[in-house]
């Protein structure tokens, strides 16, 4: 067992829903599979380059090796995989990933939610949520995210959610089949006040049920 993990974070009610976080769950394969297979046009360009076809890397049987590999990197406290849902059904998945402890207690934050139900504030109450638990009981200092200088709704879901924009990353990672130049937001602990989900209740975009 690492600090803050298995966890289940929530509610918050948005537009779209009742948004809750738990840990991911193999029988969420189904849904994943369907969503992302529907969804390639809206995800595919914002996602890592990897080799071989996108319905074989979505398909059902491609779910058990991502949740058991997800797993092992759970037990071993490097990531927390949280599945979102939205009024109990599954719609997207939020990580907190390459979590390094000691003297940096840091990991990134990255997000995808089902097409259905875009712009209805569920991203957005998903990384105030986990941004919370990384701060409280996950014992992390810092959050980064980062994201392409096209992606529009993720730069307003970090925006919307108190990142602070700290620098343009140059050919970072190879997204969609090329280098991407990506920029960095970042969160630590000292900005938490009475929190993220706080916060976007305060601001009017999520209330409690
Ligand atoms: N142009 C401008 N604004 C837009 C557009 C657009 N084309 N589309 C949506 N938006 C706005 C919405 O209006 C909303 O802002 P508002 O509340 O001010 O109206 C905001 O973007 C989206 O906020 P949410 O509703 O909280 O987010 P949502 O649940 O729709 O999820 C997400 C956003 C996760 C980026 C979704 O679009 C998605 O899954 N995209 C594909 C995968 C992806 O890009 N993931 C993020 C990668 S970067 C990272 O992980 C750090």
């Amino acid at each position: 067992r690492h600090p803050g993990w298995p966890a289940k974070l929530g509610p918050l009610v948005v537009p779209a829903g009742t948004v809750r976080l738990r840990p991911v769950h193999l029988r969420d394969g189904r849904e994943w599979s369907r969503i992302r297979v529907r969804d390639r046009e809206y995800l595919e360009r914002w996602e890592p380059t990897a080799a071989g076809s996108w319905s074989d890397r979505n398909g059902f049987g491609a779910w058990p090796p991502q949740w058991f590999s997800l797993r092992a990197l759970a037990r071993r406290g490097q990531c927390l995989p949280f599945a979102i849902t939205v009024d109990g059904v599954f719609a997207g998945q939020i990580t907190l990933g390459n979590v390094i402890r000691a003297s940096l207690r840091s990991a990134w934050v990255g997000y995808w939610v089902s097409s259905e139900l875009a712009g209805g504030g569920v991203a957005t109450a998903a990384v105030a949520l986990v941004t919370d638990h990384a701060f409280k009981a996950a014992g992390l200092h810092r959050l980064e995210a980062t994201v392409r200088p096209e992606n529009t709704p993720s730069l307003r879901v970090l925006g919307k959610a108190g990142y602070r924009q700290e620098g343009l990353f140059l050919r970072y990672l190879d997204v969609a089949g090329d280098w991407r130049d990506h920029i960095a937001f970042a969160v630590t602990a000292e900005e938490m006040g009475n929190g993220f989900a706080e916060r976007l209740i305060a601001a009017g975009r999520a209330r409690l049920p």
